[in-house]
């Protein structure tokens, strides 16, 4: 007969998260490590894959029943880690599974700064289930009364009051936007207040996550549209670390209000909080693929590997960063 299995149903906040925190940091070292050997190659797609790879089996080596909610696509469209798609060992807690092995394909291929291997974990039916559409998105870190911002609010208005509230002056704001012709109006509003702006090519999980310590990155609101996909996987990061941040999904076709209905969204015009986003008990790691703003890139040594990870858990609000150095697993064989 089978040994009983104590880990089943266990609650997420039980105990097994905290052996979780840290099973989690192997998850986006590998898909972390997998992405930067194809780092500057120019293949985004080639980079991809390999991060799916990676992160697929090191998910599968987790005491988990996990579904992939947000993942790499729609079952006919993603062979691996698509929605739905149910991942490790089949034993432990059921959870919620939100993950993008690699943030920033095209960062990635072309070797520029903030790519990222991103997951988080929370308790079944806790992650909003996103439709793969654009969210518009605005973020401020912790610290600031709530309500500092609001989408509903103009950019200037925004910038305003959250200069007001880190009591400085709006010239010594900054803000992060991705550099898109959909941006025009809102870069021009930003720049009419005096503010600054950090334009990023891409990775807005990043940018998002870039607010929550302004004295390190430089960077204190994010504002713009973004897949909204990355904008689970950001509010999720935000309820460990705290912050702000609403999102609301850009349902402009029929086809798109239908396919969010699916998908259990009944009012499309519902501004998010994080809080709406990612629900309870929160976990999330992400580790870097190129070097950024928080956190450095992976680096191929003679015969070793580092990575550095970030990973938050939002019932304590633990920040670890995670620096690593691995025996280089071609020359050596896989971690066992
Ligand atoms: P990928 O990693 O899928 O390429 O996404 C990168 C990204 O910049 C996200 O961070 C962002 O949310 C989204 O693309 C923005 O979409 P678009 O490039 O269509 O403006």
């Amino acid at each position: 007969m089978d040994a009983p299995n104590r880990f089943a149903d266990m609650p997420i906040s039980g105990g097994l998260d905290r052996i979780l925190t840290i099973e989690l940091v192997r998850v986006t070292e590998r898909a972390a490590v997998a992405a930067a050997r194809l780092r500057g190659r120019g293949d985004e797609m080639a980079a991809d894959q390999a991060a799916v790879d990676a992160m697929r089996s090191e998910l599968n080596r987790l005491p988990i029943r996990g579904t992939v909610v947000i993942g790499e696509g729609e079952r006919d469209e993603a062979p691996m880690l698509y929605i739905g798609e149910e991942v490790g060992t089949g034993e432990g807690p059921a959870v919620d599974i939100a993950l993008d092995p690699l943030e920033g394909t095209t960062i990635c291929a072309k070797n520029l700064p903030n790519a990222l291997a991103v997951v988080a974990i929370a308790e079944k039916g806790s992650l909003l289930n996103a439709p793969d559409v654009y969210m518009d998105k605005i973020a401020i870190g912790p610290g600031y009364p709530a309500g500092t911002v609001d989408l509903d609010l103009s950019p200037a208005e925004n910038i305003e009051r959250l200069a007001k509230a880190k009591g400085v002056l709006v010239d010594e704001i900054t803000a992060c936007i991705l550099d898109r012709p959909r941006h025009e109006k809102l870069i021009e509003a930003v720049r009419a207040t005096g503010a600054a702006i950090r334009l990023i090519g891409d990775g807005d999980v990043a940018g998002v996550i870039h607010t929550t310590d302004p004295a390190e990155t430089g960077i204190d609101i994010y504002i713009g549209s973004g897949g909204a996909p990355e904008g689970v996987l950001a509010a999720a990061a935000l309820r460990c670390i705290g912050g702000q941040m609403q999102g609301r999904l850009i349902l402009d076709t029929p086809e798109k209000v239908a396919r969010a209905a699916r998908m259990g969204i009944e009012d499309p015009s519902r501004v998010y909080q994080a809080e709406d986003m990612a629900k309870g008990d929160v976990l999330f790691a992400a580790t870097g693929v190129t070097d950024g703003n928080m956190l450095a890139g992976v680096k191929f040594g003679k015969d070793s590997i580092r990575t550095h990870t970030i990973v938050l858990r939002s019932s304590t609000r633990t920040v670890r960063e995670i620096k690593a150095r691995h025996q280089d697993m071609d020359k050596f064989g896989p971690e066992s």
